[in-house]
């Protein structure tokens, strides 16, 4: 048996982005002894990458805005197979929990009169996002990691789970390992929230760095949780595409929310031709127009730059396909046209976007303030993930809790930009009351050793010098899994294309089992390439056959062969969960019958 530390916490929470901080704070205030595990540096997470702000109906800007139309927004946006509990609970807490944020210290742009900033953003009908210039996640991170650190919790940096624990059906803690020594550790819990993040890096081109590899969605669907909404994959619109070092990287929809248009290579507003017949009379369809409607102007009409993020992206892949794109394969996004046409603008640019002034400048030597960026879509979020229960975040394993992006239901099939950084900050705060509840309420469990002994020699594995017939490197799988799924189940799906997909992740992971590292396993990169590849062949799987299954388009899961949403579709979500023998199934679980009272808030609101 392999050595190695236990430690005993009340609450484990895997994960320290803004999800998992919050869930810690709170579950720390419940009382319990409190561990936060994270595979990387406290603090570097993909929270940083909501960049533009978070939603919340606080109607500083509109005072129109309340929690009503936030939340018909977000079922609009989810194209109504969101779990409208938690859009409901989402649109009614959302405010609250910023200005608590702010309690502790997150500094915000403020509007002339001193309240708190807020700017529009693609599907939100009014100015809706919280923010500081283009630096809201950051700010968000940073708050949540200065007030929680005097929260007495343990911090394991660079520490990765391999597997998670269960006594007579419940989550009893996780098994470990740290990247600076290699050395195995056993947490053990009595209750356990997963708080990983997302599936970007199963993707050739995104926006998220090399942490989000489905970790938390693979230990759960292992642990007998069920995953949903899988197909719903989230490609923003705007990632850099030049030059090939950059490519992926997140472009802030701030951009357009603060006036930023799109052109194609002919120079036209492509988007001006993709208006939804009930949306065109709403339209502003000059920059002007749109730059006072994104400065509050309530007679201005909204720029078609802020459709949907799944919309924007298809029109865009359109306009590469049709020859239409930007040099290297995007299309253009200006903002650059403010200084030439509105008077006194010259510093806007600089002073909302600074981030995006000094990314171009340094990593693409263009200055955004003259001349326009190229950008393309990028995979950026998962809707699926973890089914969990609206009040709790508890998932279908008692004891086991999931949040933020591993967890699911509230976008349904596409999420609108700022409401990541709203649902971290609401689900985190109720999942670490309910974890807290939940271990106060039981014992820690039996550790069974062979599991440990098990998760134990398979990470060793491909230390092996002998058994492997022909050798293996994890990052060429990495890399081939990635193509693949960027090719074959990506922006635009067809039925052969994913069944392809299948049989490739099939063969993908039967060569897996040869793949050998050298050196030891102090920050082994490969070792732990190697040992995250099981999580990215589950979530590659668990995308595919639910995006096979979906026979329809809706949201950011879209088919050429199936071009249309059909109605029928929208009652049911997509269930991922082991059969009998050990093999993924999906299972169509409807959706349960909304509220008389919310149905007439969306009947309203249209
Ligand atoms: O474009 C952005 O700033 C991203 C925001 C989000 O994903 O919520």
């Amino acid at each position: 048996m392999a050595e190695y530390q236990t430690y005993s916490h009340d609450v484990l929470v895997i994960g320290a982005g803004g999800a998992g901080l919050r869930a810690a704070i709170e579950a720390a205030a419940g009382g319990g002894k409190v561990g936060l595990v994270c595979k990387s540096l406290l603090g570097k997470a993909h929270t940083v990458m909501a960049e533009g702000g978070i939603a919340a109906a606080m109607g500083n800007v509109d005072d129109r805005d309340n929690w009503k139309v936030h939340f018909a927004d977000t079922m609009r946006g989810g194209q109504y197979v969101n779990n409208w509990q938690m859009a409901e609970l989402h649109a009614k807490e959302a405010p609250d929990c910023v200005r608590e944020l702010e309690a502790w210290g997150a500094l915000f742009d403020r509007t002339k009169d001193g309240r708190i900033l807020q700017r529009n953003f693609g599907g939100h009908r009014y100015p809706r996002l919280v923010h500081v210039g283009d630096r809201t996640g950051l700010e968000m991170i940073r708050t949540l990691q200065d007030h929680g650190i005097h929260q007495g919790i343990d911090v394991f940096m660079e520490h990765s789970i391999l597997t998670l624990l269960k006594d007579d059906g419940r989550v009893v803690g996780a098994f470990g390992y740290d990247s600076e020594r290699g050395r195995f550790h056993l947490f053990k819990a009595k209750a356990v929230i997963l708080a990983t993040g997302g599936i970007g890096r199963a993707f050739k081109i995104t926006s998220n760095s090399w942490e989000y590899t489905g970790d938390g969605q693979a230990l759960a669907y292992d642990a007998g949780a069920e995953l949903i909404d899988m197909e719903f994959v989230q490609f923003h619109p705007t990632g850099m595409i030049w030059p090939p070092s950059v490519q992926g990287i997140l472009v802030t929809e701030a951009v357009r929310g603060d006036g930023g248009v799109l052109l194609n290579s002919e120079g036209r507003r492509f988007m001006l031709d993709d208006i939804p017949e009930n949306y065109r009379a709403q339209t502003a369809d000059n920059e002007e127009e749109g730059w006072r409607y994104t400065q509050g102007d309530r007679n201005a009409r909204r720029p078609p730059e802020l459709l949907t993020r799944d919309h924007v992206a298809r029109c865009i892949m359109r306009e590469v396909r049709d020859g239409r794109g930007s040099p290297h394969g995007g299309v253009f996004l200006d903002i650059s046209w403010i200084k030439r046409k509105i008077p006194n603008s010259e510093q806007v640019i600089i002073k909302k976007l600074p981030s995006m002034y000094h990314q171009f400048k340094q990593l693409a030597d263009i200055d955004i303030t003259k001349e326009p960026m190229e950008v393309g879509p990028t995979t950026h979020y998962m809707m699926g993930g973890i089914r969990v229960d609206a009040e709790s975040q508890e998932s279908t394993v008692p004891g086991l809790f999931a949040v933020g992006e591993c967890g699911a239901g509230l976008h349904g099939a596409n999420r609108l930009g700022g409401n990541s950084l709203s649902d971290l900050l609401v689900f985190g705060k109720r999942a670490g009351a309910y974890a807290a509840r939940f271990a106060k309420e039981h014992q820690f469990g039996r550790i069974d050793d062979n599991a440990l002994e098990t998760a134990s020699r398979t990470a060793l594995e491909p230390f092996a010098t002998n058994g492997a017939a022909q050798v293996e490197s994890p990052y060429q799988i990495q890399q081939e899994l990635q193509e693949m799924m960027q090719d074959q189940v990506g922006i635009v799906r067809m039925h052969a294309d994913m069944e392809r997909a299948l049989e490739g992740i099939a063969r993908l992971s039967d060569r897996a089992r040869r793949v050998r590292v050298t050196g030891n396993r102090q920050y082994n990169s490969g070792w732990h390439t190697a040992l995250t590849l099981r999580s990215m062949f589950i979530v590659s799987e668990a995308i595919t056959r639910s995006a096979l299954e979906r026979r329809e388009s809706r949201g950011a899961h879209f088919r050429e062969d199936f071009p249309g949403p059909d109605p029928s579709h929208a009652k049911f979500n997509l269930a991922v969960g082991k059969d009998s023998g050990g093999g993924m199934q999906v299972r169509q679980a409807p959706i349960p019958e909304m509220r008389s009272d919310l149905r007439q808030v969306i009947e309203e609101m249209k």
